[in-house]
């Protein structure tokens, strides 16, 4: 079982804010701890492209190009074997784009990773059910339950090679059971109970205790972290909170 780690979502448009967040959380983390993830969005990429990843890298961090290919398998193929080449230590796909594109995608994160000599391949992960969908504009959800057709999704993403998935915290535990507990679980709309922060739009959020207990292995934390007010102490305060309390909810778990 993996020790949960924490990405920060940079959700910036201006690559130099991004930056200039990411320099603020090095301090987060020390010597021995594990490294801090940065997730580099739609938003942030199609700014500063892969420069962006190779920044954060060469500062210390490990990324999550969060950019979720859906297209036909060959363009799929190119646009893995560019995301590995970025320096990416991680990305993800569609699982809706169906059981070939999803092995493609594997090969090539595969294939790009023996010709870089990598030690270790960037993890795949696959993006189930956005939280923003619903089943009333949503055709593959007419009718069913989002956390079933996540589940469907899930098992296709396994059955492909995939390392796991992007998931409400609400579905770990029913995709663990189904996928096994070593397939991977990263979930978004982690907030600190109320009144410490806003849900913002999240519609469906979870504490980062409840994260962990549920069993993911990567919290995504956006703007609580890079929003947080100076009054409070900052990003580097609520990142160090967020940690602590992934920490403590871990070690409440192996007891
Ligand atoms: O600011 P906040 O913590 O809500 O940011 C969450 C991040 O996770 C955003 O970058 C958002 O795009 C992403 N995400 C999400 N829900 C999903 C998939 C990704 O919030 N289902």
């Amino acid at each position: 079982m993996r020790v949960p780690e924490l990405v920060v979502a940079l959700d910036f448009q201006a690559p130099a804010e991004a930056l200039d967040m990411a320099r603020c959380l090095q301090s987060v983390t020390g010597p021995g701890q594990p490294k801090l993830w940065m997730k580099v969005g739609l938003e942030l990429f199609v700014a500063g492209g892969p420069d962006i990843v190779r920044s954060l890298k060469h500062m210390g961090f490990r990324v999550f190009l969060d950019l979720k290919f859906l297209d036909i398998p060959n363009t799929v193929r190119g646009a893995v074997r560019s995301a590995v080449k970025s320096g990416a230590d991680m990305l993800n796909i569609h699982a809706i784009g169906g059981l070939e594109m999803a092995r493609t995608a594997v090969a090539a994160r595969d294939g790009a990773a023996d010709e870089l000599g990598l030690s270790e391949k960037p993890l795949l992960l696959a993006v189930t059910v956005l939280t923003s969908m619903q089943d009333t504009d949503t055709p593959i959800l007419r009718g069913r339950e989002a956390g079933d057709v996540a589940l469907d999704l899930a098992k296709l993403a396994r059955q492909a090679g995939l390392d796991g998935v992007v998931c409400s915290g609400r579905e770990v535990a029913s995709i663990k059971a189904e996928c096994g507990a070593e397939f991977v679980c990263l979930t978004p709309g982690i907030r600190l109970p109320d009144p410490l922060s806003e849900a913002d739009d999240q519609r469906r959020v979870m504490t980062p205790e409840a994260a962990v207990a549920a069993g993911s292995d990567f919290l995504v934390v956006g703007r609580p972290i890079t929003r947080a007010l100076e009054g409070k102490g900052g990003p580097v305060a609520l990142a160090r909170e967020m940690l602590g309390r992934m920490a403590s909810a871990s070690a409440a778990g192996k007891v």
